[in-house]
């Protein structure tokens, strides 16, 4: 199993690229299973995430094409996906089990085929991360879903019909599964608390491109008119704003001063407010977003996480190693995760003083962090201990390196390139 090894104490000097959206990709994959025409898509970020959800598309019968991408994006891949047949509408669970964004196939395949049998993906190292909201939603649109061998059964005999469904609780994943869903189903579909992640505007824009009529896009009311067919159609995915903030958060912990190149600060104004509140300065420039941090001591602040446009839960790990060695406390408080403090007990390795109780984890500032052996068991966890060892005093090692790359392209080139001491040590 691969690991990196970094030594602490370098600034952070230069410019890194931010690839395309994971999150945005994965459910822009999925909606190629709603049509028999193309689906073309730019600035793809390749991950193990990605390979995955080709993986799972091709066995449902999707010919895919994968090319170097253009246009300035020289890392990413541009993708063609064309499901002419759906050849399978089993999502099995060997694939489930690795990515649980598998489970957002479910409203694509029930939608186009009627039927669709989907692995439940059961918990992870997060939380027990429950899909009930995917199935009330499809079953107030008409599906019957039954749960049988591990396995949703879903069946809409006669199609879905458009429906209006309030989410009791904000899911990225349900409000994109139904959505999907209600671009082929009779009739209008509302989805009200809907989420409201740059991620959906994505899905939605390309669910738009692809000639479906979609009314208060970025708003928690959604409004979907059902069409008898989707056309082909060419997507760009927005940049990462989550691998925006891990750098500009690994910036801020070394001191340095870095060019994010193709970030966009209006994905992440929550994170610059509190960014900002902790001494880091971030500016948008002509080729992305600035950022830099050289007078003075980072200060503790406090951080809740909420869905967008709060502060997200996927950058609550990385601001957490920050807050380490700020100058006073910081209050973290995780909402939509249940048991997503699983990087506490490593960044204590590392000489990090955290207490937790209950949703909320007190963060001490330390004059100085050792470098140490660590592991994590997601990516947001581990990528959070690469930012410790950044800024820590000796030698630290990031075990299960198999879960940055889930979500980082080329994590240690990125960072190598502005003067980090990393290296990726193979076995
Ligand atoms: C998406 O997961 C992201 N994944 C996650 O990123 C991210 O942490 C999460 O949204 C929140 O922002 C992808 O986009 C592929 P949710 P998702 O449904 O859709 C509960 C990363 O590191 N819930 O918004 O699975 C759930 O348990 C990953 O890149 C139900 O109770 O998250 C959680 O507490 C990790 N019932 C809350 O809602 C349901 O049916 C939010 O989950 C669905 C969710």
């Amino acid at each position: 199993m691969d690991r990196i090894r970094i030594n602490g104490g370098r600034q952070l000097n230069g410019e890194i690229r931010i690839s395309g959206s994971k999150n945005a990709s994965l459910p822009l994959m999925v909606a190629a299973l709603l049509t028999d025409q193309k689906l073309t898509l730019h600035n793809v970020p390749r991950l193990a995430d990605i390979t995955t959800m080709l993986q799972l598309l091709g066995q449902h019968g999707v010919e895919i094409g994968a090319a170097p991408g253009e246009n300035g994006h020289a890392h990413a891949t541009t993708l063609t996906l064309q499901a002419g047949k759906i050849s399978s509408t089993t999502a099995p669970y060997d694939i489930v089990r690795k990515m649980r964004a598998s489970v957002l196939v479910l409203g694509a395949l029930l939608a186009r085929e009627r039927v669709a049998r989907v692995s439940l993906p059961g918990g992870c190292a997060i939380g027990a991360r429950p899909v009930d909201l995917h199935i009330a939603g499809l079953k107030a649109m008409g599906a019957k879903i039954d749960i049988d061998g591990g396995y949703l059964v879903a069946k809409a005999p006669k199609g879905l019909k458009g429906a209006r469904f309030t989410f009791p609780k904000v899911s990225v994943g349900a409000t994109e599964d139904l959505m999907m869903a209600a671009a082929l189903a009779k009739g209008t579909t509302v989805l009200d608390n809907a989420a409201r992640e740059p991620e959906i505007t994505d899905l939605a824009r390309c669910l738009v491109a692809m000639g479906v009529p979609v009314e208060g896009i970025g708003t928690e009311t959604l409004t979907i008119q059902g069409v008898d067919k989707l056309k082909e159609a060419t997507y760009s995915v927005i940049p990462d704003r989550i691998e925006t903030g891990t750098y500009a958060m690994a910036v801020a912990m070394t001191a340095g001063d870095v060019e994010l190149l193709g970030g966009r600060l209006e994905l992440i104004e929550t994170v610059a407010q509190t960014l900002r509140s902790a001494g880091v300065t971030l500016e948008q420039t002509e080729r992305g977003l600035r950022v830099h941090r050289t007078n003075g001591a980072l200060q503790g602040t406090d951080v809740m996480t909420e869905p967008y446009p709060g502060f997200p839960t996927d950058l609550q790990a990385q601001m957490m190693a920050l807050m380490t060695r700020a100058e006073g406390a910081s209050m973290i408080t995780e909402t939509v995760f249940e048991s997503r403090f699983m990087h506490v007990p490593e960044l204590a390795r590392m000489g990090a003083n955290v207490t937790i109780h209950h949703e909320s984890a007190l963060v001490r500032g330390v004059p100085r962090l050792r470098g140490a052996q660590v592991m994590a068991t997601d990516l947001r966890a581990s990528v959070s201990l690469a930012i410790a060892g950044l800024a820590a005093e000796g030698e630290t090692t990031v075990n299960r390196v198999y879960h940055l790359d889930r979500g980082y392209e080329r994590l240690e080139e990125k960072l190598a390139g502005c003067g980090a001491d990393i290296e990726r040590l193979k076995g």
